[in-house]
C-alpha cells in the first residue's frame, strides 16, 4: 500500500498503470473508517487490477456554520484499518494541494441537487461534484464506488459522469449499518449514548414506513406523516426532511408506482444524519 500526497506524483502514477492496460477502481474518501467504507473497498478490490482510495475532508463541500473544523480525522488509524484489505494506493493530499491560491473553477449539477439535502445544504454538491471531478481526474479511474447512504451524493455523480462525458463507470453500494440499524457515519462519533439511542428511530421510522409500502400504501403523504410521526415521539431529534422521491430525478412524487426514494435527514445534538430506504426494492 503506497501513500501519496503529491497530485503530479499520483497523476504519474495513475498514467503509468493505465499505460500498462490496468484497470482502476477508486473510493473516495473523507477518512476516520467504519465499516462501510471498508465494504466500499471490499467491493472495490474485486472489481479491478488497481484499487485506490483518497482520504481528503474537502472544504468545499461544507457550508459555512458546519462541521469542517470538528470533523474527524485519524489518517494513521485509518491506514492501520485498511492494511489487509488490499488497497494498493492511498491518495491523501492536503487542502492546499487540492485547492491551491487561485484556485477558482467548480462543478454544478443542477437538477439532481435541489432538493433534499441540496435545501439544507448550499454549495454542498458544488464541492462534492468538483472534487469528485478533480479526484477522478487525477486518480484516473475505470469504476468508482460510492455508498447508498449519500443516495443524492450517488445520483450527482452519476449525472455529473453522463453529462461530462466521463470514460468511468460509478457503482453504488446498499448502506451499512450497526446490528441495531443505525446507518454506518463517521458523524456518529458525535452523538452521546444517549442521543444514540434516539438515532435508532430513524431506521425504526424506515422500516415501517417500507411495512407500509408492502401492504399496499402507495400515496407518499401517508407515509411520510407516519415517519415523520415516529421521529417527532423522540424528544431532541429535529427533522430537517422526510420526503419521497424519484431515484433518477430526486424529484417528489406523491404515488409510488415504481421504485422511490424515501430519504430522511434529522438533526440530534450536534449531529446532522441521514438516511433512507428504496421502497420496492425488495
Ligand atoms: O461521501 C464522502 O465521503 C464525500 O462526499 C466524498 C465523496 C469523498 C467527496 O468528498
Amino acid at each position: 500500500m503506497e501513500i501519496i500526497k503529491n497530485v503530479k506524483e499520483m497523476q504519474k502514477k495513475a498514467s503509468q498503470a493505465k499505460k500498462q492496460g490496468k484497470k482502476i477502481c477508486f473510493v473516495p474518501t473523507m477518512g476516520f473508517f467504519h465499516e462501510g467504507h471498508i465494504t466500499l473497498m471490499r467491493e472495490g478490490r474485486k472489481l479491478a487490477d488497481i484499487l485506490a482510495i483518497s482520504i481528503f475532508v474537502n472544504p468545499t463541500q461544507f457550508s459555512q456554520g458546519e462541521d469542517l473544523d470538528v470533523y474527524p480525522r485519524d489518517l494513521k488509524g485509518d491506514i492501520e484499518k485498511i492494511k489487509d484489505i488490499g488497497v494498493d494506493w492511498v491518495f491523501a493530499p492536503s487542502a492546499s494541494e487540492m485547492y491551491p491560491e487561485g484556485f477558482q473553477s467548480y462543478v454544478i449539477v443542477e437538477k439532481v441537487t435541489r432538493n433534499l439535502c441540496g435545501k439544507f445544504r448550499p454549495g454542498h454538491f458544488r464541492g462534492v461534484a468538483t472534487i469528485c471531478l478533480k479526484l477522478f481526474n487525477i486518480i484516473k479511474p475505470d469504476l468508482a464506488v460510492f455508498g447508498e447512504k449519500d443516495f443524492q451524493q450517488l445520483v450527482t455523480i452519476k449525472q455529473m459522469v453522463k453529462d461530462l462525458n466521463l470514460d468511468l463507470k460509478v457503482i453504488g453500494i446498499p448502506t451499512v449499518r450497526e446490528k441495531d440499524g443505525l446507518a454506518m457515519s463517521s458523524r456518529n462519533i458525535y452523538l452521546t449514548p444517549n442521543e444514540r439511542k434516539k438515532a435508532l428511530a430513524i431506521f425504526r421510522s424506515l422500516k415501517e414506513a417500507n411495512e407500509m409500502f408492502k401492504k399496499g400504501e402507495r400515496k407518499a403523504i401517508p407515509i411520510i406523516k407516519h415517519v415523520r410521526e415516529i421521529l417527532e415521539k423522540e424528544n431532541g431529534i429535529s427533522i430537517d426532511y422526510v420526503q419521497i422521491c424519484d431515484i433518477n430525478t430526486i424529484e417528489d412524487i406523491d404515488k409510488i408506482d415504481k421504485k422511490a426514494l424515501l430519504a430522511v435527514a434529522v438533526r440530534i445534538g450536534s449531529a446532522r444524519l441521514i438516511d433512507n430506504i428504496i421502497l420496492g426494492r425488495d
